[in-house]
């Protein structure tokens, strides 16, 4: 048998405590706003799994393409002896990258997601039985500290993740993975692209409801974990383009007064009618931009693969 770790580096109550914290404050400034990790307990990381299979949701198919196309151009480029993936969910496009990957002896899944990480951990190892799996129960945005793992390594954040930060978090984000890189090592970034609203409303407003639901379930995370008494049928599910800054947001808007109680907060939150809570922003990027990113954070832009239609992208970068 392989072998398998998994470790938890955010102790539960500090997880406890981060969620305390983002409600107390998000919910009680104005507009309204909640970091988007909190969507993904165990439902909410089975609803992304089956937004990703909706004729809407583009994403994950136009990456499959490409990491299928590219696996052996990506092993010939890194030689990655380590994949450390981040927000890797249920890894499921990664297994391209591990087919391609032929000098691969350790995969680091990074996740918030507990039942995600042990799910996917469960598939990838009936399937690679010589790799060794050390999964991470953690936040890539703080204070993220990579095992010990032989070089070079390759990060990777599929997905297009990345553009669920906000500027000011991806450039102290990218920061951060430059900081952790040795020379030989080497990020693998998935960056969805700027098209046409026709096409991106919908892939955040699916005619089944199902983003609607993931959208909602932040709401009955707050219930459990906060003892609060949100009615999801209170709100609207709403994905707008904004044109200015290209970013999808979801947000979900109060179809009347709402008042609700978070009890372990000793908190009353109100809703006006018609009031939004932000929930996501979805950026979505042109190749300039990846480039200046990634410079300011001290990487160098070395591959830029799309799908055959251009709506995705993966970008290789090396430290400078
Ligand atoms: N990489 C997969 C999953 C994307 S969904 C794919 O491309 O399909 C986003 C994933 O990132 C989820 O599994 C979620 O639990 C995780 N995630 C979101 N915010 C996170 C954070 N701050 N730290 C660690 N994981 C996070
Ligand atoms: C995980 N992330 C890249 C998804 C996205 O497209 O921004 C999350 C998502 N939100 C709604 N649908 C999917």
């Amino acid at each position: 048998m392989s072998p398998f770790v998994l470790t938890r580096t955010l102790p539960l109550d500090a997880t406890a405590a981060a969620l305390r914290a983002d409600v107390s404050e998000g919910l009680t400034r104005s507009p309204k706003e909640l970091p988007p990790k909190w969507f993904y307990d165990a439902r909410g990381s089975e609803l992304f799994d089956e937004i990703t299979l909706l004729p809407e949701y583009y994403p994950t198919r136009a990456e499959r393409e490409i990491l299928i196309a590219r696996a052996g151009e990506i092993a010939a480029a890194t030689g990655a002896r380590t994949l450390v993936e981040l927000g890797s969910g249920s890894s499921d496009k990664t297994r391209h990258l591990l087919d391609g990957l032929s000098s691969l002896e350790v995969y680091v899944p990074v996740d918030v997601s507990e039942s995600a990480l042990a799910g996917a951990a469960e598939t990838l190892l009936a399937e690679h039985p010589s790799l060794t799996v050390h999964a991470l129960v953690a936040d890539f945005q703080y204070g993220l500290a990579l095992p010990d793992a032989p070089g070079p390594r390759l990060v990777a954040f599929l997905g297009g993740t990345i553009g669920n930060l906000l500027p000011p978090e991806r450039a102290v984000f990218l920061a951060g993975i430059r900081a952790g890189l040795a020379e030989g090592d080497a990020l693998l970034l998935g960056t969805d692209l700027v098209k046409d609203e026709s096409v991106l409303v919908p892939a955040y407003d699916d005619a089944r409801g199902v983003t609607a639901a993931f959208n909602k379930n932040v709401l009955t995370v707050i219930n459990r974990e906060l003892e609060a008494d949100f009615d999801p049928d209170d709100f609207d599910h709403v994905a707008l383009w904004d044109a200015r800054r290209e970013w999808i947001e979801m947000r979900l808007r109060a179809r009347g007064p709402v008042v609700a109680k978070i009890q372990a907060l000793d908190l009353a939150v109100t809703f006006e009618p018609g009031e939004e809570l932000r929930t996501e922003v979805s950026a979505k990027f042109r190749q300039e931009g990846v480039r200046r990113e990634l410079a300011a954070a001290g990487l160098d832009l070395t591959h830029w693969w799309t799908d055959r239609e251009g709506r995705f992208a993966l970008s290789l970068a090396v430290p400078v």
